[in-house]
């Protein structure tokens, strides 16, 4: 029966429509199936065309089961296109997907160098009691380094710093004491004033770097004298620790001053009693002192019977490594963030 076949014909090609709309992967494949049967020039609607070729009886019931055949299919097709659109955004979502439960990305803070803080606290104790702060080059000259610092070339002192020559003329600053002759040269006293920087010294084992920082200090007037600068010293190292701990003032010599002294402090790990910081001694060792020696005003042009001078010099990584409670000295300077990052 022809109209039988014509209809078993539009249910066989509509199962293999809806067979392609089903493998359809996705949304290209899924339109180049509804082109194929939906389209102008597609099956389904060829089928609705070749209606002429039938008999008017079977005409309505074909063109109805046609109709029916391709509402079934976009039917079909719509909600393979959702299926398809849901896989696809769940898949997006799943690759491109961003955990908002995990911490931000930090940016580590950076923090002050324990010997940058330690400068920084030496030039607020002294500013707070009128010393200005000079500078003076890190290259410097015979001169100023040994020289008028009363420690000619043929002085056994010399031996005292293993100098980097730069040549004949010119070293790596050993000490921060030719700031001193820099600023008594071109300033009148009376003044007060701390020179804090880098020196160099050839000498590299656990307690020396070859570059460390030294804060040097003077003071020039007419009525200076070691009662100053036991009492400058005694402030300064109580603030500096921030307890009232002891100073002990030990005769020593240096070319450039006259008396010298060292200046010991009470052992603020054991508060005197002996223990092995301070060698059972109770005391250490923060730096040197004296009066301006009488040599060193007269290659400067100041008035040796009209003033008078105090010194000092102090290592300043030493009463760091005191105050921060650091036993390795090469800790500053070896740029290990676990140890720099405590003093943020
Ligand atoms: N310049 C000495 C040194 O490097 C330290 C020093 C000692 C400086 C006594 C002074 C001083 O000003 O009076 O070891």
């Amino acid at each position: 029966m022809a109209s039988a076949s014509h209809t078993e014909m539009i249910a066989s090609v509509t199962d293999q429509a809806v067979a392609e709309v089903d493998a359809a992967q996705n949304e290209a494949q899924l339109d180049l199936v509804r082109v194929r049967y939906l389209g102008r020039k597609g099956l389904l609607t060829a089928k609705l065309k070749s209606i002429g070729d039938l008999p008017e009886a079977k005409r309505r019931e074909f063109g109805a089961a046609v109709n029916a055949a391709k509402s079934l299919l976009t039917a079909r097709i719509e909600s393979q296109l959702l299926t398809l659109q849901r896989v696809s955004r769940a898949s997006a979502l799943a690759s491109e997907s961003v955990d908002v439960t995990l911490p931000g990305r930090r940016n580590d803070r950076g923090g002050v160098h324990p010997v940058t803080r330690t400068v920084r606290r030496i030039n607020e104790i002294f500013h707070s009691i009128g010393f200005d702060v000079a500078e003076g080059p890190e290259v410097e000259d015979d001169f100023h380094n040994f020289g008028a610092l009363n420690i000619p070339l043929d002085h056994p002192a010399r031996a005292m710093h293993d100098t980097f020559y730069v040549d004949d003329d010119h070293v790596l600053r050993t000490h921060t004491s030719p700031v001193q002759i820099r600023y008594m040269k071109s300033h009148k006293p009376p003044f007060q004033l701390i020179a804090p920087g880098r020196v160099y010294r050839c000498d590299s084992d656990v307690t020396h770097t070859p570059m460390f920082h030294q804060v040097e200090g003077l003071v020039v007037g007419t009525d200076v004298s070691f009662a100053d600068l036991k009492g400058v010293l005694t402030y300064v190292a109580q603030e500096f620790f921030e307890t009232d701990l002891p100073l002990r003032f030990r005769p020593s010599y240096f070319p450039f001053t006259e008396p010298s002294a060292e200046v010991d402090i009470g052992c603020i790990f054991c508060e005197g009693e002996g223990c092995r910081i301070c060698q059972r001694t109770g005391w250490i060792e923060i730096l040197g002192c004296g009066m301006v020696h009488p040599e060193v005003f007269r290659h400067v042009g100041i008035d040796n019977e009209a003033y008078t001078g105090y010194a000092f010099g102090m290592g300043i990584e030493r009463v760091t490594m005191l105050r921060y409670g650091v036993d390795d000295l090469r800790l500053f300077f070896n740029n290990e963030l676990t140890f720099l990052s405590q003093f943020r």
